[in-house]
């Protein structure tokens, strides 16, 4: 087999904390390890669709670490998407464009969306290799993405800034985080930011038992509170989760009652530590399984080892938070309200 030479890098999907990260990664160590040639491609797969290419250099690698956004811009652009219309040629014109562009491998940096294409990209036989990013940590096959733990610390910090207004005005809070379809993020900036009632799409909730739990912490002599809700738990169409429980709750308890929604915040900015750590041991770990000729895969975490899994197994899947994750029994144990129905 020849050594790989050209490598393309692209990044897709909604942004996060971590992409340059990552990039950097990927890129030093195709450069400085294995002597490799590196090409950006700009805004996801539109830039193989496009030929809108980006030459990498070193240099171009170096300040980017704790950066935030993504020096490659990224789309939303899938190109298998109609794909049983005759006339969908994306696919065909992206292996033409690879070809043409001598890449002997490609890193897709992305979510649950770019896993899908990276792995349908591979059956068509370009060398892929896929990398997860997302604040919502719902990639399935890894136990965790980068860009939530920096989401994650976001969250908290307005959570944390939450209390002291709650408390002054005796109000409830209802705070609303991202995670599309997961929890994750909910639970976990919920638990680190002392939330009282945590909503997750994964377990469903009733407004009976949030509004009576909340009324028992008034007449405990609680003077606030703070509800921490996902972006994806059941409500209305046109209305978001915030505006919707707050107004459940307001009617119910009979307490004034603000609502929050963090929005897009939570994917902006310098990534934390743990997610600049996280990227870069999966960029390196991308451009091992490259020279190793070992396409078709993607880079994940299991404890604190790095390792990779076949993208064919990846694709379609989510990872949602296990109604027995551990987390939720202990925060359960210290009195965290989950909106489980009553059983009356
Ligand atoms: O997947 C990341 C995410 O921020 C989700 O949490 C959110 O539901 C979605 O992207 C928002 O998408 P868009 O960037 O298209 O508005």
């Amino acid at each position: 087999m020849a050594k790989p030479k050209k490598i393309g890098i692209l990044t897709a999907g909604g942004d996060c904390p971590g992409l340059n990260a990552a990039i950097r990664g990927v890129g030093k160590t195709a450069i400085l390890k294995y002597g490799m040639e590196m090409v950006g491609i700009s805004s996801g797969y539109l830039g193989l669709l496009e030929k809108d290419y980006i030459s990498l250099e070193e240099s171009a690698l170096s300040g980017i670490l704790t950066l935030g956004g993504t020096i490659l811009g990224t789309s939303r652009e899938k190109p298998f998407k109609k794909m049983h219309q005759l006339a969908n040629k994306k696919p065909e014109l992206i292996k033409k464009n690879y070809i043409e562009a001598g890449f002997d491998a490609i890193v897709c940096i992305g979510g649950n969306g770019t896993m899908n294409t990276a792995a349908l990209l591979s059956e068509q036989g370009l060398n892929v290799i896929g990398i997860p990013k997302t604040i919502d940590n719902d990639v399935w096959g890894t136990e965790q993405s980068f860009g939530f733990d920096s989401a994650l610390l976001i969250a908290t910090d307005a959570i944390d800034r939450l209390h002291s207004t709650a408390n002054s005005h005796k109000r409830i809070m209802v705070i609303e985080v991202m995670g599309h379809r997961a929890g994750w993020l909910a639970l976990y900036a919920g638990i680190a930011g002392g939330g009282d009632v945590i909503l997750i799409p994964e377990l469903g909730y009733d407004m009976k038992t949030v509004n009576k739990y909340l009324k028992k912490r008034l007449k405990s002599g609680k003077p606030y509170s703070i509800v921490v809700v996902a972006e994806g738990i059941k409500k209305p169409q046109n209305t978001s989760a915030a505006a919707y429980i707050a107004s459940k709750i307001e009617d119910g308890v009979g307490v004034e009652t603000r609502n929050t929604i963090l929005g897009y915040i939570q994917r902006g900015g310098s990534p934390s530590p743990m997610d600049r750590i996280l990227a870069s041991r999966y960029g390196a770990r991308a451009v091992d399984l490259i020279a190793d000729g070992d396409y078709g895969k993607m880079v994940m975490k299991k404890g604190v080892v790095i390792s990779d899994l076949p993208l064919s197994e990846v694709g379609g899947k989510l990872h949602l938070v296990p109604e027995d994750h551990p987390l939720i029994e202990r925060a359960r144990g210290f009195g965290v309200c989950f909106g489980d129905p009553l059983s009356e």
